[in-house]
């Protein structure tokens, strides 16, 4: 959900100082589960490491440490600072993720009711032909060549969902698409680009907090206005700040878990063929899907306000702490036999993929919604999909907080 500020590797390791190790470089990014697995079945789940940025953190790998840090208000989002509504803000500047309770459930309340399962389900036929849609023109375009699934379908199918959700303009949805996209991957863009783009998010964000108070719809934007309006407690550029928030973390990290949830299927053909012939499962399965891989390995690196005990180690107080929702989704103590694909498995609604407690991502009744639709239109649609080139093969990028796959070349099979 973040990235790392201020780059400061090389820093000299003090004299005397074991250097601490750094397992979450590209190795990390390729394979998390292997090295994840490692330090959580050690002597010392709980590990000390130094970030690819040169910071040190905590890492915390068991399923049951995990569940208790999210759960633990002596780990801060906020850093302890306490944010001061008065000053005028651009949307993003401060979103949910630095706040902690109470300013945090002020600003999260007015979110949460307009995003749940049943609300989600009044968009799931839009979200459908806007699968079906798309699943035509890769077809048209493909002849009988592979096709690149996260650009011709991924990428399109969840901007297209939120745009459904948001009710979008269709005019205005090309435009919007461009910062959208360059937020959730800055590979290779300037600083000026960024902020350019975060300018282009807060006027539409504004732009449709303006539109919709005159003219409220059915749309999750007109539902967040009201019941601002109803309880008040957040100020302008807070609502503004967490209508984007939900734009930008709605779009990539549902795209990622498309793909690798697809990734998954492809290695596991049994697995999809039985999905494929009872698609009914499909639901239940996307848990286990998010619990097999999911974009992000931790969650949001929290501050430990005080020293806090897990297990045999303190965390002294000032460090940073990352939770490993990755690590814990594979705790044999929680999840029998974790290696094995099981889509009927009873714990997978235990994964952590989504987080945990105050900041349990309120965006996940969408992103499961999402995630059913795509998988189910495309094996209903291309029974057997191989993959076009090897698993070991396809390119991971982002970075150890967020993994992101640029390309997914699959064949489709053609009807069953
Ligand atoms: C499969 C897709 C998704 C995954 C894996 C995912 C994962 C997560 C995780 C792990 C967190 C908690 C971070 C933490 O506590 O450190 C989170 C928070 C959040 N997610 Fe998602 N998310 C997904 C989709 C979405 C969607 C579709 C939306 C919006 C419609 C969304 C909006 C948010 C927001 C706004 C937060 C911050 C919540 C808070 O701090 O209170 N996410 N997400």
């Amino acid at each position: 959900m973040d990235t790392e500020p201020a780059v400061t590797a090389g820093a000299p390791v003090r004299a005397g100082r074991p250097r601490l190790p750094e397992p979450l470089g590209g190795a990390f990014v390729r394979r998390p589960a292997g090295v994840l697995a490692e330090i959580r079945e050690s002597g010392c789940p709980v590990a000390r490491v130094r970030t690819p940025a040169g910071r040190p953190a905590w890492l915390v790998t068991r399923a049951e440490d995990v569940r208790a840090g999210f759960m633990d208000p002596r780990l801060s989002l906020s850093g302890g600072r306490t944010p001061d509504p008065g000053v005028r803000r651009r949307a993003l500047d401060l979103t949910l993720v630095n706040y902690d309770p109470p300013d945090h459930t002020r600003i999260r309340r007015l979110a949460t009711p307009a995003l749940t399962p049943a609300r989600m389900a009044a968009h799931r036929e839009r979200i459908e032909r806007a699968a079906a849609e798309l699943l035509d023109a890769a077809d048209a375009a493909r002849g009988r060549g592979p096709i690149e699934l996260m650009g011709a379908f991924a990428r399109p199918f969840a901007f297209r969902s939120l745009c459904e959700v948001f009710d979008v303009p269709e005019e205005e949805r090309a435009a919007l698409y461009e910062p959208v996209a360059l937020l959730a991957d800055k590979t290779g863009r300037s600083a000026a680009e960024v902020d350019a783009s975060v300018t282009r998010v807060d006027a539409f964000v504004r732009g449709e907090m303006a539109r919709r108070s005159a003219a409220p719809g059915d749309d999750l934007v007109s539902r967040v206005l009201a019941a601002w309006q109803e309880q008040g407690g957040a100020s302008e550029d807070e609502v503004a700040s967490l209508l984007a928030m939900l734009l930008l973390a709605g779009f990539d990290s549902t795209v990622q878990a498309m793909g690798m949830s697809v990734v998954a299927l492809l290695a596991h053909p049994q697995v999809q063929q039985r999905l494929s012939e009872e698609p009914e499962r499909i639901p239940r399965a996307v848990d286990e899907l998010l619990r097999w891989d999911t974009p992000g390995s931790f969650g949001t690196k929290r501050l430990a306000l005080e020293d806090i005990r897990f297990g045999d180690t303190v965390i002294p107080a000032g460090s940073g702490v990352l939770l490993s929702v990755a690590a814990a989704n594979h705790d044999p103590r929680c999840h029998a036999d974790p290696g094995t694909l099981d889509p009927g498995r009873s714990t997978a609604s235990r994964h952590l993929s989504f987080g945990l407690g105050p900041h349990y991502c309120p965006g996940s009744g969408l992103a499961r919604l999402e995630l059913t639709v795509a998988l189910t239109r495309l094996l209903g649609r291309w029974h057997r999909l191989a993959p076009a080139v090897p698993l070991s093969q396809l390119a991971w990028g982002g970075g150890y907080l967020h993994r992101r796959l640029a390309a997914l070349p699959v064949l489709p099979g053609g009807p069953a």
